[in-house]
């Protein structure tokens, strides 16, 4: 099974992905770690991406449909995958199905977590990484911007996934378990 989680920053994208992986062995995909990664090795995309991300914005079209052609063809895909943050603009909406019908692939599921605004913020000024640490995208006013950018750019895409009858929305707003209860229903796989 192959499955897009959809959703503006914070609404448990990364925590269900994770859910989802452990439950049914599928490849987590985020393509938010994969650019930290880089960004933490100091490679030359890293180097070349971290204002971006710092600052909310998005990396460019061209560098992230690279990044998934390349991360699907792995061998842990074979078995299916999760894309956490991947598509996030038209361009890259239709450059993963171009993509995947040349591999005869297809998504199984598109999954929109909705949460509102304040509850966003509220988790995101909260979150630590294991280390301590914070995100440095994580501060209100860099959060109110990136909630800015998904609503400019990636929530025209939905309307791509809706009329082709492919995008399931799930409350967000929910405890952890209850989200994840709400996709697997979603996804048929409560049966
Ligand atoms: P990315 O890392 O993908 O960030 P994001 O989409 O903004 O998502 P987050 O990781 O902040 O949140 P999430 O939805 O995964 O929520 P989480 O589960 O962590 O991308 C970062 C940056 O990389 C982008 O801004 C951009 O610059 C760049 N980028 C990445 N992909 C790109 C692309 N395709 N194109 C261009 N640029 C790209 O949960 C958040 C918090 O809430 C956690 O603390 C969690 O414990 C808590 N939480 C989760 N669920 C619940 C719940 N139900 N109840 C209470 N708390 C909860």
């Amino acid at each position: 099974m192959n499955i897009i989680l959809l959703g503006p920053p914070g609404a448990g994208k990364g925590t269900q992905a994770d859910l989802l992986e452990q439950e049914f062995k599928l490849a987590h995909i985020s393509t938010g770690d994969m650019l930290r990664n880089e960004m933490a090795e100091g490679t030359p995309l890293g180097l070349k991406v971290k204002s971006i991300v710092e600052s909310g914005q998005f990396v460019s079209d061209e560098v992230m449909i690279d990044l998934i052609k390349s991360r699907t063809l792995k061998a842990d895909c074979a078995q299916g995958f999760i894309l956490d943050g991947f598509p996030r603009t038209e361009s890259q909406a239709e450059a993963l199905d171009v993509m995947l019908q040349e591999r005869g692939v297809k998504i199984d599921a598109v999954i929109l977590i909705e949460v509102d605004a304040e509850q966003i913020v509220a988790r995101l000024a909260s979150r630590r990484a294991p280390d301590g640490s914070r995100r440095a995208d994580d501060e209100p006013e860099t959060v109110r911007r990136r909630i800015q950018v998904y609503k400019d750019q990636t929530a025209p895409i939905l309307p791509y996934y809706e009329n082709a009858g492919r995008l399931r929305r799930v409350d967000g707003m929910q405890s952890l378990e209850a989200v994840h209860a709400s996709i697997v229903a979603a996804l048929g796989l409560d049966k």
